[in-house]
């Protein structure tokens, strides 16, 4: 549906040069959640703004619908664009007119009657649940109503494609999952195939389906959501992710709170993750039955990620250095994956100096 090709965007100032974005490549399929997420500066709203050719890349390929945008005269690209809507930050709202004003804006030159528009606005309203918000002006609006209506608005010329730039990045967390449910509920009942643009990963891993990792101007990973949660492979996505599972903050605190850990020398500390049905009160009572080996549960979390239950604990496994290697191989032979915590320098540190 939305397929970028070899993308390169090169912003020429007087005195520098900026590449901000490098050969991406991405396809986005009719129905995708697609998230875009990188830090600050990444190149995620120049990336995006090449969808819609706001921004024309320096070189590469943008095909929307099979049809070349960069090689379509003005007027065809108007009409494409208009199959694209786009919501911001900041909302973008024109303040001297009423929500109705707002919405009805990109419906100016569609040729429709004074009623069909009326009409289109109070669906579209209805669509965002803001029919009651009509006549009322946007500085009365929370931050919530105001985005609804910058979706209500994006919306107006029935695009089939709606991207997000940092759509809930102004919101409180309660705020943004209500507009977040809002789109989710858009992509399943208008078949809307969205792109969202992020530096929260818990936003991806509300939506999305598929995700791309963003840095100094190159998609550094991409895949569906379920594989890159759970087998990331770059640095960035490992971090990303560990702020929306918190397994790094937990890990934190058990360094700075040495009490929580009463490790001693037949005691390792690991994080095991597990993906789908498998439970873990099972396998933890086979690891005593089978091997004599005590799991200690000090951190645990469970994700379901597109109806996939994800499972992320810290425990402490006790027991004997042998029968602790077979309870391991024993997990992992379950599918469980365990990564011995020995690598962390200020747990090990910690480690040392309790063991000795
Ligand atoms: N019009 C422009 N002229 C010159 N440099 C630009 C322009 N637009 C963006 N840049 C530079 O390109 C790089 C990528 O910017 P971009 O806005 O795409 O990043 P981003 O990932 O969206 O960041 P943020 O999360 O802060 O919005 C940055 O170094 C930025 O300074
Ligand atoms: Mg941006």
């Amino acid at each position: 549906m939305i397929e970028l090709k070899n993308i390169d965007v090169t912003f020429q100032n007087k005195t520098q040069t900026v590449q901000a974005v490098k050969d991406v490549s991405l396809v986005v399929d009719q129905g995708d959640i697609y998230g875009i997420v990188g830090y600050s500066g990444a190149g995620k709203s120049t990336l995006v703004r090449t969808i819609n050719l706001l921004q024309r890349p320096t070189s590469g390929e943008v095909i929307v619908h099979g049809q070349r945008l960069v090689d379509l005269p003005p007027k065809e690209l108007r009409a494409s664009r208009k199959k694209i809507g786009m919501i911001f930050q900041h909302f973008n709202l024109m303040r001297s007119r009423t929500v109705a004003g707002n919405v009805a804006y990109p419906l100016r030159k569609s040729g429709l009657t004074k009623q069909e528009i009326n009409q289109k606005v109070d669906e579209l309203l209805e669509l965002v649940g803001l029919a009651d918000k009509k006549n009322t002006f946007p500085s009365q609006l929370s931050g919530g109503q105001k985005q609804r209506v910058a979706i209500a608005r994006a919306l107006a010329n029935d695009p089939e494609v709606l991207l997000c730039d940092e759509a809930t990045s102004a919101l409180d967390p309660k705020t943004t999952n209500s507009i977040l449910e809002l789109l989710k509920d858009l992509n399943k009942k208008l078949n809307l195939t969205i792109v969202i643009i992020t530096h929260e990963m818990q936003v991806v891993k509300e939506i999305c389906n598929k995700v791309a990792v963003m840095e100094n101007g190159e998609v550094v990973e991409k895949g569906d959501l379920v594989s890159i949660f759970t087998a990331p492979k770059n640095q960035l996505t490992k971090e990303f992710i560990n702020t929306a599972t918190h397994i790094d903050q937990a890990l934190d605190k058990l360094a700075k709170h040495p009490t929580l850990l009463q490790l001693s020398k037949n005691d390792v500390l690991a994080n095991i993750t597990y993906v789908g049905e498998s439970t873990s009160s099972p396998l933890i009572a086979t690891l005593y039955a089978q091997f004599g080996v005590v799991t200690n549960i000090l951190y645990g979390n469970v994700e379901i990620l597109q109806e996939t239950p994800i499972g992320n604990l810290i425990v402490v496994l006790s027991g004997e250095p042998a029968q602790r290697e077979k309870a391991i191989a024993y997990l992992e032979s379950n599918d469980v994956t365990v990564k011995l915590l020995d690598h962390n320098q200020k747990v090990v540190a910690f480690n040392k100096e309790k063991v000795v």
